[in-house]
């Protein structure tokens, strides 16, 4: 498969203290992620909440402007290129967000709410647009279609509002997809749904997917690939199935421990969850930033930051993996 998108050392720092007559202080929400995605793959980035994963998420789509680090989308470098060059991106990698009801404007109809971007974009004539709005929402399978788009977001179901904002995101036809949480907010009665039809439509679009979830036990019905985040940093990357089966790093294994086993039998086991708290951004732990919860920190753990090492096919970011 051809690389579709690539990047590396990625660093989104917020200014949260303006430096007049002191330091400005920053927070490093996500300070040097390398990934790359391939045309049609989908990657699950999983961490747990504050970790940095939505800043990725639209620092890649360049709707924040990176720190440092580097974008490079279908060879193209896009880091530091201006909004007013930027149209093909937002048109080629689009974003579905948490919160349906909070990124749909109340006051459309879903037919307005479908037919926005393609106005943004220029694309089609009225006829031609109506179609594109009736495909995609036969894709997200909102049917009766005309039934669907003549209704106001209040009026549809968590489901059914998520369901839009996948057809919004996928009417373009973009070659890349960011979905933040997708299904977070949902019912866990329509979560898996959701998950199976980006799933359909990933597979049959050929679109790239970035799933990202604090939620590890969903991923395995949408990805191939997995990037574990802590404290704004990659710890481990690689195929999923190998991830889950065999993690390499600590958190990782300290993340799987936390899913509740389906099996009766396993449930009575003691599941073991590093206590603490993940770190103040500010002024993270020096070191492996996981060092503090770690359960086996090592020396060199608190003093150095540990580089990321390639075994086989996978990435991880660990002591207990490098030379010392
Ligand atoms: N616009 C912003 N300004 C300042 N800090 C921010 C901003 N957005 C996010 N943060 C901070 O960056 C860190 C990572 O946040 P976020 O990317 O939302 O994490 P996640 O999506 O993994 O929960 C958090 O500490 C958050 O408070
Ligand atoms: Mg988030």
């Amino acid at each position: 498969m051809a690389k579709l998108l690539e990047i590396k050392g990625l660093k989104k720092y917020f200014e949260i203290k303006k430096g007049f007559f002191s330091k400005p202080v920053f927070l490093k929400a996500v300070d040097g992620v390398s990934l790359e995605i391939k045309k049609g793959e989908a990657v699950s980035i999983v961490g747990e909440s504050g970790c940095g994963k939505t800043t990725l998420g639209k620092t890649i789509l360049r709707l924040y402007e990176p720190t440092g680090g580097k974008i490079v989308f279908e060879g193209r470098d896009i880091t530091h290129e201006e909004a007013k060059n930027l149209m093909w991106y937002r048109r080629a990698a689009s974003l579905v967000q948490q919160d349906p009801y909070g990124s749909l404007p109340s006051f459309f109809t879903i037919y307005k709410i479908l037919e926005e971007p393609l106005i943004i974009h220029k694309v089609g004539t009225k006829e031609e647009r109506r179609e594109m709005i009736y495909k995609a929402l036969e894709a997200v399978k909102l049917t009766p279609v005309d039934f669907f788009a003549s209704k106001y977001p209040h009026m549809l179901s968590g489901g059914q509002m998520q369901r839009v904002c996948l057809a919004r995101a996928i009417i373009l036809k973009p070659k890349f997809i960011v979905a933040d949480e997708p299904v977070s907010m949902l019912d866990a009665s329509v979560r898996i749904e959701i998950l199976k039809l980006m799933r359909e439509l990933q597979e049959k679009m050929g679109v790239s997917f970035i799933y990202i979830t604090h939620d590890l036990a969903t991923t395995r019905y949408f990805s191939e690939k997995l990037m574990i985040m802590y404290a704004g940093k990659a710890v481990e990357k690689g195929p999923i199935e190998k991830v889950i089966a065999d993690p390499l790093h600590p958190y990782t294994e300290a993340l799987l421990n936390a899913i509740p086993d389906p099996e009766p039998e396993n449930r009575k086991k003691i599941r073991h969850v590093p206590p603490g708290e993940p770190p103040n951004l500010v002024n993270p732990p020096p070191g492996c930033r996981f060092h503090p919860r770690c359960p086996r920190a090592m020396d060199i753990c608190r003093e150095k930051e540990p580089p990321e090492v390639k075994i086989g096919d996978r990435t991880v970011a660990c002591w207990l993996y490098s030379e010392k």
